[in-house]
């Protein structure tokens, strides 16, 4: 069993990726929910998390995270997640409220009180866990691995060389990426081949009748149609990523570098830069991934949501 903490940006992607999470019971124990400003501000994400939190199900407690990043002015996903930060869903009104208290120190906390035991993962920028690493000397040692949608060997998608996440905030992806810490980080390389194709959205229609198979095509109608306005392709899969690395490693490619994240030059902030394959780093970055594996997945997480 993985327990972890999630800390998202909730978007389309994310959703689906909590969503995953949610019908892992057996396999993956979220403890506790952030939601940090990225996609769109903290209240948009915020309230979307509770959103989805509510409609598949899970009981844990969800927190208020960074609301800006460490040093840089806050960037939002411009209209590519829509308005709300997710677009083209209604929710019923909701039950649950966010948790109060301060979503850091909860989560210093919890990884403090049981170490080696909890993963943190990250699909937004890394503002909260770089946080956490500043404020608690041990932590990044005390937490089993970090697992993160974030980065690119290659080019980036919200500049040409910088990913969103890390470009949302570098300084924070710094800190993280020399905590020491292992982790694994599912980068544009990988994920941008995790597609969403006309034949897997068919066989999302074919799902038996749920209210999250309605949830999963509603929002899917929004994030298809942006998908293809802004990149003229189907939408990618980045954040899920991290939860199907976390309940069947096995069906990614893995390689480990030194990463170190631009934070000073001008054409190129935000951009992760990695040293030669070295078997010696703390880093494994996604590679590739056998996607046939990733929709068996897919298919038999969000199956299990009523
Ligand atoms: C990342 O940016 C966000 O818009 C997505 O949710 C994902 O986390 C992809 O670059
Ligand atoms: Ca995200």
């Amino acid at each position: 069993m993985e327990k972890i903490i999630f800390d998202c940006d909730t978007g389309h992607d994310d959703a689906i990726a909590i969503a995953m999470a949610a019908g892992l019971k057996d396999e993956i124990e979220i403890v506790g929910i952030i939601a940090s400003m990225g996609n769109s501000p903290l209240e948009n994400t915020l309230r979307n998390t509770l959103n989805v939190a509510e409609a598949v199900g899970l009981e844990c407690p969800v927190f208020r995270g960074s609301e800006n990043p460490l040093v840089r002015q806050r960037v939002a996903a411009g209209d590519f997640h829509g308005e709300s930060g997710l677009d083209g869903v209604s929710f019923p009104p909701r039950k649950r409220q966010e948790c109060m208290g301060n979503g850091i120190l909860w989560a210093i906390d919890t990884v403090m009180s049981h170490p080696g035991e909890i993963t943190f993962v990250s699909v937004g920028p890394y503002t909260d866990l770089a946080l956490c690493i500043k404020a608690e000397p041990g932590f990044a040692k005390a937490l089993k691995k970090i697992v993160l949608m974030g980065g690119s060997m290659g080019r980036g998608n919200a500049t040409p060389s910088a990913e969103f996440n890390i470009f949302a905030d570098p300084e924070a992806a710094e800190i993280v990426y020399s905590s020491g810490a292992e982790i694994v980080a599912m980068g544009l390389d990988v994920t941008t081949k995790v597609t969403l194709t006309e034949e897997i959205h068919d066989r999302i229609r074919n799902m038996k009748d749920s209210g999250y198979k309605k949830l999963l095509l509603d929002q899917l109608a929004f994030y298809i149609r942006s998908n293809l306005t802004h990149n003229g392709s189907m939408p990618n899969m980045h954040d899920p990523c991290t939860i199907a690395y976390l309940a069947d490693p096995g069906m990614f490619t893995l390689e480990r570098h030194q990463v170190h994240v631009e934070t000073k030059g001008e054409l190129t902030y935000g951009r992760t830069v990695t040293g030669p394959v070295d078997e010696t780093a703390p880093v494994s970055f996604g590679t590739d991934c056998d996607t046939e594996r990733f929709w068996r997945l897919f298919f038999r997480s969000v199956g299990n949501l009523k």
